[in-house]
């Protein structure tokens, strides 16, 4: 017997073709978010649910949904669902870590250069037709090299991109709230979460949104910063109070912002799409068809695993599989 598997919103063909081959599938068909009430209808008689950052899972959805077996989130983060809810439900919840670590640190980079390069300024003016030639003091911009990186956050995607950092001859600092898993195999200092705001030229956010981040970066935080600083987010937006950013892009306190997550996506912060100096983009850090695609074939494992009465590989509350 196939795992009864029921997606809210198609994913990679590859994926497609091995969630066909391998479970009995049903999807919400229209790419957009499946409503509560089509995710509500396509579980009946289903046991995985298979979700995306846009679907908000809560103990009154998985108590409209009786047979979940278990919560398959298609990203490494999961501040979508009520872990507390699923694990009171004996409902194991999993995520896809690992395969987006690169092709989000590589997002993060791409924001990082262009905040501090200038390059979306550079092209709206050619875009609105209006270069006028080279000139020596146009658009002059931040260095990269030398300049220090202040990574908070020192997970998967924080070191990814502080090894990025350091091809680039920058100097990494960083804060953790824990202790650090991995052993760093290159020079990165860790410091106090305000030191490393008071010591960086560019501050990149890799945290998980719980409440302990909700809104690390307010205001207080933003007076630390030196005023020649850019904040960089591919982590959740709300880490970031964004009324706070707009004002202190406003009012010059830092340099910049290079945003790839928002505070409600996919509404973005009246004022902030205005300011020269900010870089802005979709949503994008696990954008890449192979980076999607794994994602897919990881939550894929998760499933099956669950559903043959095995432990799948990413499983973030274990205690409900106990
Ligand atoms: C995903 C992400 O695209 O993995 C995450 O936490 O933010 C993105 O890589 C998103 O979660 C899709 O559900």
């Amino acid at each position: 017997m196939k795992p009864t598997v029921f997606l809210t919103r198609q994913l990679p063909p590859a994926v497609m073709e091995r969630l066909a081959r391998e479970t009995d599938l049903a999807w919400q068909r229209e790419d957009r978010v499946a409503t509560r009430a089509e995710v509500i209808a396509g579980m009946k008689g289903r046991q995985a649910l298979f979700c995306n950052i846009l679907d908000q899972v809560d103990g009154e959805l998985l108590d409209a949904c009786p047979g979940v077996k278990v919560i398959v989130n298609f990203g490494v983060g999961f501040n979508n669902i009520d872990v507390a809810a699923a694990t009171a439900r004996k409902i194991p919840v999993t995520n896809t870590p690992g395969v987006l670590t690169d092709a989000t640190a590589d997002m993060t980079f791409a924001l990082l250069l262009a905040v501090a390069r200038r390059l979306g300024e550079g092209e709206r003016i050619i875009r609105a037709n209006k270069w006028v030639g080279w000139q020596p003091l146009q658009l002059l911009a931040a260095d990269v090299t030398g300049a220090t990186l202040g990574v908070i956050g020192f997970g998967r995607i924080g070191q990814a991109v502080a090894r990025r950092a350091k091809a680039f001859g920058m100097r990494v600092i960083y804060w953790n709230r824990g202790a650090v898993r991995e052993p760093i195999a290159f020079e990165a200092t860790r410091m106090s979460f305000e030191s490393v705001l008071r010591q960086s030229d560019f501050v990149s956010l890799h945290v998980a949104y719980n409440s302990n981040t909700h809104h690390l970066l307010d205001e207080p935080q933003f007076a630390l910063m030196k005023p020649t600083a850019f904040v960089i987010n591919t982590a959740r937006g709300a880490v970031i109070n964004e009324a706070a950013l707009v004002q202190a892009l406003q009012t010059k306190r830092i340099a910049g912002a290079a945003l790839d997550v928002f505070e409600r996506e996919p509404q973005i912060t009246p004022g902030l799409a205005e300011l020269e100096n900010v870089v802005l983009a979709p949503h994008l850090g696990s954008a890449t068809i192979g980076t999607r695609t794994q994602m897919g074939m990881i939550a894929t494992d998760n499933l099956l695993a669950v559903c043959a009465g095995r432990r799948p590989p990413n499983c973030v509350n274990p205690e409900a599989l106990a």
